[in-house]
């Protein structure tokens, strides 16, 4: 059986430090807004945004939520909507927590969803940003770290549900 490799990309320690550096500037900016809604996006989100909410000097609720793309082939991609928020998303301050941003499709579709749906304002966290494959303009309010166009894996991401408990980023062949 073939045994994938993994490089590393990105220490723990680089990772806890931008954390810590994303929740002092989400603090900052919504320390006067009123109440904040974190909306992670299941499941690559899930240690990313435990990490993150964790360093907030501000109160917060959380919600998640599930959505999937397809992605036939690289061309139209459809997505879809797994699993709905708890909440009712009506006049709340939302910030969308994702893993990765890699064409922009997911982000899209869940902002103007929850636009739709009539929340008062809705912004977007990433950890990890594939530079260069936008297919979408897309605007991301808080990002971590630009990764190559690879396939990544740990901190929550995974490969065929392996390695999301590693706690460094890597890239697998
Ligand atoms: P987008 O809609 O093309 O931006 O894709 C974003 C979603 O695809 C993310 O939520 C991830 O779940 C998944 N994804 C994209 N690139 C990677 C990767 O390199 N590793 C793991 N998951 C990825
Ligand atoms: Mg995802």
């Amino acid at each position: 059986m073939k045994k994938n490799k993994l490089k590393i990309l990105i220490t723990e320690e680089k990772i806890i430090k931008q954390v810590s550096y994303l929740a002092k500037r989400i603090s900052k900016d919504y320390r006067r807004k009123g109440k904040l809604l974190i909306v992670g996006i299941l499941k690559g989100s899930m240690i990313f945004l435990s990490d993150l909410v964790r360093q907030l000097e501000i109160d917060c609720e959380i919600d998640f939520i599930s959505i999937r793309s397809y992605d036939g082939k690289n061309s139209s991609g459809v997505v879809q909507l797994i699993l709905d928020l708890y909440d009712n998303p009506v006049g709340k301050n939302i910030l969308i927590v994702e893993d990765i941003v890699d064409t922009g499709r997911t982000l899209k579709f869940l902002k103007e969803n929850l636009l739709t749906r009539k929340a008062k304002s809705v912004k977007i966290c990433v950890l990890l940003n594939k530079i260069g494959r936008r297919k979408t303009n897309i605007k991301i309010d808080y990002k971590g770290f630009d990764v190559p166009n690879k396939f990544i894996v740990g901190y929550g991401l995974d490969y065929k549900e392996k390695y999301r408990n590693l706690p460094y980023i890597a890239s697998i062949d």
